[in-house]
Formats: structure tokens, C-alpha cells, sequence
């Protein structure tokens, strides 16, 4: 035991929904001594699961009013280690529930840390029937608010090192966007925010991908998805039309509590990428695209929201020199991210591209489209200095050849039994959208 006056005592918590559970460990820590609160930072939790509802400081404001919370420091990693060789406290504490699972390894290092100077372990039983996981439920099945939703997509980029993001075309599309996820390895895996592809959302009502699809219909597909989901959204802009009509489409965006708008260096009759340099595109002057940038920009009422520049110098074969020049001039108009777009099947233009930027000494966020070289996985993006990916097309792309084989089934066989096993049950279907209880 150390020789200060009171004993250190070690907690650890995320404490985004604070309940009895958390009221019990500090009651049992407060009775040992001095309290020290390790927050876990955002990007400590983002490392193995969902971005908490309240940011960092928020958090921090609520824990440090508790009664008996003599200090709050930031916990960095999941990993207690490195807060308690720098703090040794004479106790940590934390509920038992650790003990077997994904913690346990965790609790073990606590155990050999606190060995060093004869800390101890203390470890309350766990407050059954309350947990954040439920609460976490609960509010979700409440929803969120634009300004939560809007603010999420930044502070997913400051605290993660790679965002996760999949397109949403409608309510159900946006419904498994939010739901789908994994456990692996203590780890939740899951999507973090959708993209509102014009290429899908166009497609997904018959109609080309050309700007045809006005701002009145893409923001009924909006509406439908911010209905049903939490999760925050970048908004596939095509153009951003007129530079007077853009600030305008901004302010609609960020009321609906969009996080993004996402505008493309082309002027003329705008077509899909993914064409290449066989449709013909004309890439938009320089200064005339950070005039449009900077009017998105003036036009945001809140901090939150981000205008992120796409830059097509790569899809257009002008160049990795070409895509620079433009990357900066666009950071330099006020665009928060750059998404530079490139169809090479290895991806090798905008690897060059990145492996440039990395030296750039002021440097915002690149996002990128992987949908030509899907081979390069996240951590290689991650690696080459991506910091948002965005797999546009993927949820459409399944759902399209699965509907088509079942029609032609059903015309071959005059007959749906034929594609009744492929398909989801009618029950499944029913379930697949709970109804409200109350
Ligand atoms: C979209 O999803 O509509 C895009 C990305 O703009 S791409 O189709 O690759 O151009
Ligand atoms: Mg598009």
C-alpha cells in the first residue's frame, strides 16, 4: 500500500447513460478512499463499439458532478494499464460481471498491473436487471434528433481511425444499415453511417443517374430513411447545381439533420463515374468549384455539418499531379473532406494520391469509393491514410439479380414454388419490422 493520506482508487467507466449500476461501483469506491475516474475517451469505445450518445466532455461533465469523484483523467485505451502504471492506485473497482467473456483478459492485466505495488482488486456483483446495453436499446427504439444525428459523422472521424459507411436507397435498405452487425472478438462490427448514393437512389425509382431525380424526390428518400434509423448521413449531392441554388440544398440538409453534402468537380450534363472517360464529362474549373464549395460553407447554420469536395481527376485521367492541386485548393475554400474518386482496377491512382497527401502538412479527412478495386480491404484503406469508405452501390447491386431470378422463375414455371425456398418467409417478412407496443 502507498503512504498517501487516503487511498487511490481507480474506476474506469463510459458512463454515456449513467445508471444505478454506476451509482453502486462509486458508492463501494467512494467508501475505499479518493476516486479517480479513467473516462473512456470516444475513440476508446469506438475501438470496440458503437460512438457513445454523449461526446467526451459531456460525459466528463456529468461524472465529475458525482458526489465523492475527486478527479476525472482520460482513459485512451480499453486497456487499464497504462492510466493505472501512471496513477497506482490502492484499489480499482469494477463490477463482476468481467469475469468470464470478452473482459476477462482485461480484468487479468488488472490483476498483474496492481501486483507491481500491492493495488487490489475489488469487485462489487454486478446490478442485475439495468445495463447500458438495454438503455442503449431503449433510446434507439426512441430515435435520435437531427442535431445528435448531424454532429455524429465528426466526431465518428476524429474517433475512429476508419468510418464504415454503406449506401441506404429507402426505409429498409436504411433499416439494415442500421441494424446489421457482428461480435467478433469482443468487437462489435457494424456500419457507421449511410450513404445517399444518387447512382442507387435513382436507380432504385427507374430513373438514370443524370441529376433527373430532383431535390424534392431525393428529399422524400431522405425523410423515409431518417425515419427509421439513427445514424448519420452523407448526402450524394451530384453536382450541387447552380452555385445559388446550392446553399439553399445545404440549409434543407443540415434542417433534416444531414451530416454531409458531398459535391462533384463536373459541370454539363453530369454522369455516373463509373463511365470513366467514356461518357464525355467535363471536369469543372478550379476556382469556379471552391466558389461552390465556399457557398455551401457560408450557407451552414450550424458548425456541425460538412461539405466534403469530390474531386474526378483520377475517373477523368488527368492525373495524380491534377488530383493534388485540386485537393488543395478545395481544403484551402473551406471543404472539410475531400473524396477523391478513382475507378483504377487496383486502386493504384489514388494510392499514389494518398501516399502525396500524407506529407501535406494541413490535411482534412479522404473519403473514398472503393466499388472498382474491392479487393483493397479496410485496413490496407486505413493503412494508405482513407479515413471514410464508402461501399455506394452494394445493397442495390444484391437486391437487383436476386428479384430478377425470381421473376424469371416464376415465368419458366408458370409457378412461384419453383423460388419459394430462396425467398424470405412471409413470417419473417412480418417479423422483420416489429410494430410499436405502445
Ligand atoms: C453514387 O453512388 O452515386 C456515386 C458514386 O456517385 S459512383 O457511382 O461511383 O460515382
Ligand atoms: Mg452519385
Amino acid at each position: 500500500m502507498s503512504e498517501r493520506a487516503r487511498p487511490l482508487v481507480y474506476v474506469a467507466m463510459s458512463a454515456d447513460l449513467v445508471h444505478p449500476g454506476h451509482m453502486n461501483i462509486l458508492r463501494v469506491a467512494r467508501e475505499l478512499g479518493e476516486v479517480t475516474v479513467g473516462l473512456l475517451t470516444d475513440a476508446a469505445i469506438a475501438s470496440y463499439k458503437r460512438l457513445p450518445y454523449l461526446d467526451f466532455d459531456a460525459r466528463r461533465a456529468v461524472i465529475a458532478e458525482i458526489s465523492g469523484v475527486s478527479q476525472v483523467v482520460p482513459q485512451e485505451t480499453l486497456d487499464y494499464v497504462p492510466n493505472l502504471r501512471a496513477l497506482r492506485p490502492d484499489f480499482v473497482v469494477h463490477g463482476d460481471d468481467w469475469k468470464h467473456g470478452v473482459q476477462a483478459q482485461t480484468r487479468q492485466r488488472v490483476i498483474d498491473a496492481l501486483a507491481d505495488w500491492g493495488g487490489q482488486l475489488v469487485e462489487p456483483a454486478y446490478t442485475a436487471g439495468i445495463s447500458s446495453t438495454q438503455l442503449n436499446m431503449a433510446l434507439r427504439s426512441v430515435g435520435t434528433t437531427p442535431d445528435t444525428r448531424r454532429r455524429r459523422l465528426r466526431r465518428l472521424l476524429g474517433a475512429k481511425s476508419l468510418v464504415r459507411v454503406i449506401e441506404a436507397h429507402n426505409g429498409l435498405t436504411g433499416l439494415i444499415v442500421e441494424s446489421t452487425h457482428l461480435d467478433r472478438d469482443g468487437k462489435r462490427e457494424e456500419f457507421d453511417a449511410m450513404w445517399l448514393s444518387s447512382l442507387t437512389d435513382s436507380t432504385a425509382k427507374g430513373r438514370p443517374d443524370i441529376e433527373l431525380v430532383d431535390l424534392s424526390s431525393r428529399v422524400r428518400t431522405i425523410e423515409e430513411i431518417l425515419e427509421v434509423t439513427t445514424k448519420p448521413l452523407i448526402m450524394d449531392c451530384d453536382t450541387g447545381g447552380r452555385i445559388e441554388h446550392f446553399g439553399y440544398t445545404v440549409r434543407t440538409l443540415e434542417r433534416l439533420g444531414v451530416s454531409a453534402a458531398v459535391i462533384e468537380d463536373k459541370v454539363g450534363l453530369k454522369r455516373n463515374s463509373l463511365y470513366g472517360t467514356e461518357a464525355g464529362q467535363v471536369q469543372d474549373d478550379v476556382d469556379a468549384f471552391c466558389d461552390k464549395i465556399r457557398a455551401g460553407k457560408e450557407a451552414q447554420v450550424t458548425s456541425d455539418f460538412m461539405v466534403v469536395a469530390r474531386c474526378e481527376s483520377l475517373i477523368l485521367g488527368v492525373g495524380v499531379e491534377d488530383a493534388l492541386l485540386r485537393a488543395r485548393a478545395y481544403r484551402d475554400a473551406g471543404a472539410d473532406a475531400v473524396l477523391m474518386h478513382c475507378k483504377d482496377k487496383d486502386g493504384a491512382g489514388l494510392l499514389e494520391f494518398l501516399a502525396r497527401w500524407q506529407r501535406e502538412e494541413r490535411r482534412v479527412p479522404i473519403f473514398a469509393v472503393p466499388t472498382a478495386f474491392p479487393q483493397l480491404r479496410e485496413h490496407e484503406l486505413a493503412a494508405a491514410g482513407v479515413g471514410l469508405v464508402i461501399y455506394a452501390n452494394h445493397l442495390l447491386r444484391a437486391a437487383f439479380p436476386a428479384m430478377q431470378a425470381t421473376a424469371r422463375s416464376i415465368l419458366e414455371h408458370g409457378s412461384a414454388a419453383e423460388c419459394e425456398a430462396d425467398l424470405l418467409s412471409i413470417k419473417k417478412v412480418l417479423a422483420l419490422i416489429p410494430e410499436a407496443t405502445s
